[in-house]
């Protein structure tokens, strides 16, 4: 090979890297591979895996995370699957002609191997060490990234001989180098990327979304201010002493912050009127958990795992919450974690017909209420996350002084309280 051959291939997988895709839980694919098995056709096998070891950039240097050790890591990763998929696809070109009904499929074949051999050394390596850094279950990383991904390679192995064919036929085009095609040829794959770019950047736009809206119900009222927000930094503390996994904690976050979206649906003359309801009007309030859960139905897709949260988040552990009375464990887990958050947040905010308490008096009322209205277990966790934590989470004037410069208010501090209680229940908006 020469080494305008060696280049020229190093550089695509050099730019490859700019070109990479985002994938949620802080994992990344980018063509290399495309690359690395074009290469893997057109060169002797020591070639990829030196190719990508030398020209793999996954990090800036100049980037502030930049640690020397995840650089060479990344490139010994790439560089194991490269050296394993180049093995394996002349293992199969020199050692086993396939052929279909007398048809050499050989290539084909091999090219497919080599594919799949780089998906799985590659995908499992960065599994573990996204499962060591995040402590997600390794079952979760892969359904969340890689089930696409594995298509994709699969779907891309043509291409990938069509690269390596188009660089060694040498057609006529600026010269004799096979080169100017390959780059024509890449141009509107470079595009083909940005369609991928937005599928990630879609779930991203929609979680903000969801926020905005969240924070619209909450900045309605002086009392319910960053009421999500709060009861959200409240869950998400009991999730993790509970000692739930990264994407459980997330969903915990996520429907703590859409809990009450079913609010839209009450009409403000309820919703905001100071002092008692009437049986009327508190029958209008206990329609917001299923209003919820009908109202975000359209984007189920992203958001199914936090139905559970919004719709039982009034369950009560004796039954006598709504909206179906259920009891006990009956009451999914993570819809009793946030009714804890909820009512202390609610409590410790006040109504305009009743102070706010303090976070003394609220802990010790939330502990009253263990057995009755929460389950008992969390209501334990609930005061040994509170013992350890600091004033900003226990405290709501603090918190607010925190987070309100993150959060506009919509100034209507003047109007009356969100969410007027029965007589007889102690809950939470
Ligand atoms: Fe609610």
């Amino acid at each position: 090979m020469r080494l305008v051959d060696f280049l020229f291939w190093g550089a695509l997988i050099a730019w490859a890297q700019f070109t990479e895709v985002k994938l949620p839980f802080a994992a990344s694919f980018s063509h290399t591979y495309l690359f690395t098995l074009a290469a893997t056709i057109l060169f002797p096998p020591w070639v990829p895996p030196l190719l990508v070891f030398l020209f793999f950039f996954s990090q800036g240097i100049n980037d502030p995370e930049y640690r020397w050790y995840k650089d060479l890591f990344n490139r010994l990763q790439t560089g194991t699957a490269a050296a394993a998929s180049a093995l394996a696809y002349w293992f199969i070109v020199q050692n086993m002609p396939v052929s279909v009904s007398g048809v050499d499929v050989s290539l084909a074949f091999a090219i497919l191997v080599a594919s799949t051999v780089s998906f799985v050394v590659n995908v499992s390596l960065v599994s573990v060490v996204v499962h060591l850094a995040t402590k997600l279950p390794i079952k979760e990383i892969w359904f969340h990234n890689f089930g696409w991904v594995l298509a994709s390679y699969l779907i891309m192995s043509p291409v990938v001989v069509l690269l390596a064919r188009m660089y060694s036929s040498s057609p006529a085009l600026l010269g004799n180098w096979g080169g100017w095609s390959v780059i024509l040829f890449l141009i509107p794959l470079y595009y083909a990327r940005f369609h991928w770019d937005e599928a990630v950047k879609m779930r991203e736009a929609f979680d903000k979304t969801v926020d905005l809206v969240s924070n619209t119900i909450d900045a309605r009222d002086s009392h319910t201010y960053l009421h999500s927000q709060r009861v959200a930094v409240t869950a998400v503390e009991m999730a993790k002493a509970y000692g739930l996994d990264a994407a459980k904690i997330n969903t915990i976050e996520k429907g703590a912050r859409i809990h009450d979206i079913g609010k839209i649906g009450i009409p403000d003359s309820v919703l905001f009127k100071p002092g008692m309801l009437t049986d009327i009007e508190y029958g209008e309030i206990k329609k917001h958990p299923v209003f919820g859960v009908e109202l975000l139905q359209p984007a189920s897709n992203y958001i199914r795992e936090t139905f559970d949260i919004i719709k039982y988040h009034h369950e009560r552990w004796d039954g006598r919450g709504y909206p179906e009375g259920l009891a006990g464990h009956e009451i999914p887990l993570f819809a009793r974690i946030v009714s804890i958050a909820d009512a202390y947040e609610a409590m410790t905010a006040g109504r305009p017909y009743q102070e706010a308490k303090t976070p003394e008096r609220a802990l010790a009322e939330i502990e009253d209420l263990a057995g009755v209205q929460f389950d008992p277990k969390l209501v334990k966790l609930f005061r040994e996350v509170w013992e350890v934590s600091p004033n900003s989470w226990r405290d709501r004037e603090v918190f607010i002084r925190l987070y309100s410069s993150k959060v506009p208010s919509l100034g209507s501090s003047s109007r009356y309280s969100s969410e007027p209680e029965a007589e007889t229940s102690p809950e939470s908006s």
